[in-house]
């Protein structure tokens, strides 16, 4: 065995050399497994007794792609495409031996060794485009080569994996061998190229996948409007097309300068930063420092629901789709039915729309008890109360459980404003109790905030979070305190659009610039959405609020056809006279001026109050760190992916200073609603002092 470098060893079993990478965690291709793969097989090629040459590596996966954190650093060592055109053009056949998932560079790299075998739980695929980026290594040009234009702009605008046997079927893979036995299966593989003789295949070389598409702009022009919606405000999207396009209608090398060009484009600009951001955000927020990982778990085998309502139904749902039984209380056993049988609905829509098979509702069904007697609920693991927002019921019911309830379970409530140190109160056992907090639809929406309060035991924290990624879901461990992270920072902008409205600028002027910014939907079309008269009564109206004054005219959004704006018969929204009319005689029944609103005034009011609160949750310690705020947004609220999240974007695409600086210039015109956080002052009183 010849060790190479740190990284990489060079063996040769029989007449097949075998270049062997270690580069934990996932053999991304740093400088190091540069040099290794270079110098590795420059030696295999220079080796006149190696007929062949297996590429493979150790630990869990094969090469899972560029090395993310060197983006954006001076380039070191052999370049990834010097080390790809040794290979490729090794005089003997290279064989990719390929376990995990071989990704982004990885793939590359695969697809320049002359032939392909997989085990039949490895995956295959360029995700780059979830970094803002285009696979950079020839990866545009030679995808498509292979699999045909269709799949190539598929898998490179969603960046989804490929299993193996799909990788076999396209011809991405050349085999299958024993799951295990990848050493053995790819040195056999070779030996057989060998004695056949088989040709050195060269990929670029390639034409017959991409011929039919030549000249063919409208293929291209359909797959950009079937993408259109999802990929509203990407750029990566409509590059990695644009580069699948030259491949159809460029040579080879021609369509490699429309990849380098592009890709650097992307590399160097602002949306794959703040994506390159989430990576890291998405990873970091499961880490959570004071709660090692080895803290000891409970074994969640049961789950219990109090309340069978739209929250307590979506959240039950999550748990019976991961396997682990569910066992229902409602009070009244009509309530009960009700809500067993929206939950039979939802299953029975999901597998008319295909997602599983009719039999699957019944099956899941099965895995439902409900019941009317809360002391059902003693030997369950953990229970989940989503009940109605009453401090006293609340606390009523958690006295209760601690009485009910075996010892070493789970005590959460769904609670998404009470104070869940006061809830824990009411037990002997605040240690047990926790607020698991899911978004509506519950079991859709990926959020979970997860709130960690006084006295709740890491023990507990840890199999909330673990349990959380079990149900899909991303779990973002937070404080007490009033909306949490996500609902409080959401509570800023609520309150900017409002005032905004008042004076002067429509509904529909900050929603536009809400929804331009590559937010879902802006504050008052979410209204219309939800019903403006979610809390509102018509007996007890006092006619006192904009939204008093909706409801009473029976504007109280989409399902009566009008709210804060006009709909059609099919829902779609238009700005409203009458409603212009109102909030104007309103805002000037309270002397408030109606003025001229730039749209910067409309972004900034409404986001930059809500960097403001982040740096205020920091400061109170409620979130462990910043990017975990940007997670909460991008999971919760559809904040784009591409902006980083709200945190990110106030560091990095306004920039701190400028914050503070808007901060206080609305403060002097709309006072202490943009007080700046004393954590935002320090911070760039500190980076004005380094900046010297
Ligand atoms: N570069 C640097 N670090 C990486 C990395 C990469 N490409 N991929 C993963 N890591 C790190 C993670 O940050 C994590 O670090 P941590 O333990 O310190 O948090 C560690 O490796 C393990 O990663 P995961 O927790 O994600 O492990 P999983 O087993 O859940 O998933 C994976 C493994 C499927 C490989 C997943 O990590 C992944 O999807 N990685 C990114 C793949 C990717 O996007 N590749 C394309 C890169 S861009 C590129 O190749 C450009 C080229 O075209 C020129």
């Amino acid at each position: 065995m010849t060790q190479i470098n740190e990284v990489t060893t060079l063996t040769r079993e029989g007449d097949i050399a075998v270049v062997t990478l270690n580069s934990p965690p996932v053999n991304a291709l740093s400088a190091n497994v540069r040099e290794g793969l270079f110098e590795g097989f420059k030696a295999a090629i220079a080796d006149d007794a190696a007929k062949a040459i297996v590429l493979i590596c150790d630990g869990r996966t094969f090469i899972a792609g560029a090395d993310i954190t060197e983006f954006g650093q001076a380039p070191k060592g052999p370049g990834l495409h010097e080390v790809q055109a040794m290979i490729e053009d090794a005089p003997k056949p290279v064989v990719a031996a390929v376990h995990g998932t071989a990704l982004g560079g990885g793939l590359e790299v695969a697809l320049v060794c002359h032939y392909r075998v997989v085990v039949p739980s490895a995956r295959m695929g360029l995700p780059e485009v979830n970094l803002g980026l285009l696979p950079g290594a020839g990866g545009t040009q030679r995808l498509p080569r292979v699999t045909g234009v269709e799949k190539a702009l598929e898998m490179m605008t969603s960046g989804r994996h490929a299993s193996a046997k799909e990788a076999h079927e396209s011809g991405l893979a050349d085999a299958i061998v024993e799951e295990g036995k990848l050493l053995e299966g790819a040195i056999a593989f070779a030996q057989k190229i060998v004695a056949d003789n088989a040709p050195l295949t060269k990929i670029r070389e390639r034409d017959d996948k991409v011929a039919g598409a030549r000249g063919k702009p409208e293929i291209f022009e359909a797959f950009r409007k079937s993408i259109a919606r999802k990929t509203r405000g990407f750029l990566a999207p409509e590059y990695n097309i644009q580069c699948i396009e030259a491949a159809v209608n460029l040579p080879f090398d021609e369509g490699m300068k429309v990849e380098a060009k592009l890709f650097r484009e992307l590399v160097t600009g602002e949306q794959s930063a703040a994506q390159r951001h989430v990576f890291f955000a998405e990873r970091q927020v499961a880490k959570i420092p004071d709660v090692p990982k080895d803290t000891p778990q409970i074994d969640v085998k049961s789950v219990g629901i109090i309340g069978a309502g739209t929250m307590g139904g979506g959240i039950a749902m999550n748990f019976v789709n991961a396997g682990i039984p569910v066992t229902i209380v409602e009070q009244a056993q009509e309530r009960l039915d009700a809500g067993l049988a929206v939950v039979r609905k939802n299953y029975e829509n999901s597998a008319k729309r295909g997602r599983f098979p009719m039999e699957e509702v019944d099956k899941r069904m099965a895995m439902f008890t409900g019941t009317t007697n809360l002391e059902d609920l003693a030997d369950k693991d953990l229970i989940i109360e989503a009940i109605f927002e009453n401090m006293d019921v609340k606390k009523d019911v958690f006295g209760k459980l601690d009485k009910i309830v075996k010892q070493g379970s789970i005590l959460a409530t769904n609670t998404s404003a009470l104070d869940i140190d006061e809830i824990a109160t009411a037990t002997t056992r605040p240690e047990a109790v926790i607020g698991l907090h899911f978004f509506s639809p519950a079991n859709v929406m990926k959020l979970l905030e997860i709130v960690r309060a006084d006295k709740t035991s890491n023990e507990v924290i840890a199999t909330s979070m673990s349990l959380a990624k079990k149900i899909g879901k991303v779990g973002v461990l937070v404080g007490v305190c009033p909306g949490f992270v996500g609902n409080r920072l959401l509570a800023q902008r609520q309150r900017e659009a409002n005032k905004l409205i008042l004076e002067g600028a429509m509904p529909w002027d900050v929603d536009r610039v809400l929804f331009d910014f590559g937010l879902p939907m802006g504050p008052f079309a979410m209204s219309d959405l939800a019903g403006l008269d979610l809390g509102w009564n018509k007996e007890t109206s006092k006619g006192e609020t904009l939204r008093d004054l909706l409801c009473e005219r029976d504007r109280r959004g989409q399902k009566t056809g009008a709210g804060f704006y006009d709909y059609d018969e099919n829902r779609v929204p238009s700005p409203s006279k009458e409603v212009e009319g109102i909030i104007r005689q309103y805002a000037e029944e309270r002397q408030i001026q109606q003025r001229e609103i730039s749209d910067e005034e409309i972004l900034e009011r409404c986001l930059l109050p809500m960097v403001n609160e982040g740096y205020k949750i920091l400061e109170e310690g409620k979130a462990i760190r910043a990017s975990d705020i940007d997670i909460v947004w991008i999971m919760g609220y559809g904040w784009p992916r591409y902006r980083g999240g709200p945190m990110w974007y106030g560091e990095n695409s306004v920039g701190l200073e400028k914050v503070l600086e808007r901060m206080q210039h609305y403060e002097e015109k709309h006072g202490a609603d943009f007080k700046p956080a004393a954590m935002l002052e320090d911070l760039v009183a500190e980076s004005k002092k380094k900046a010297g």
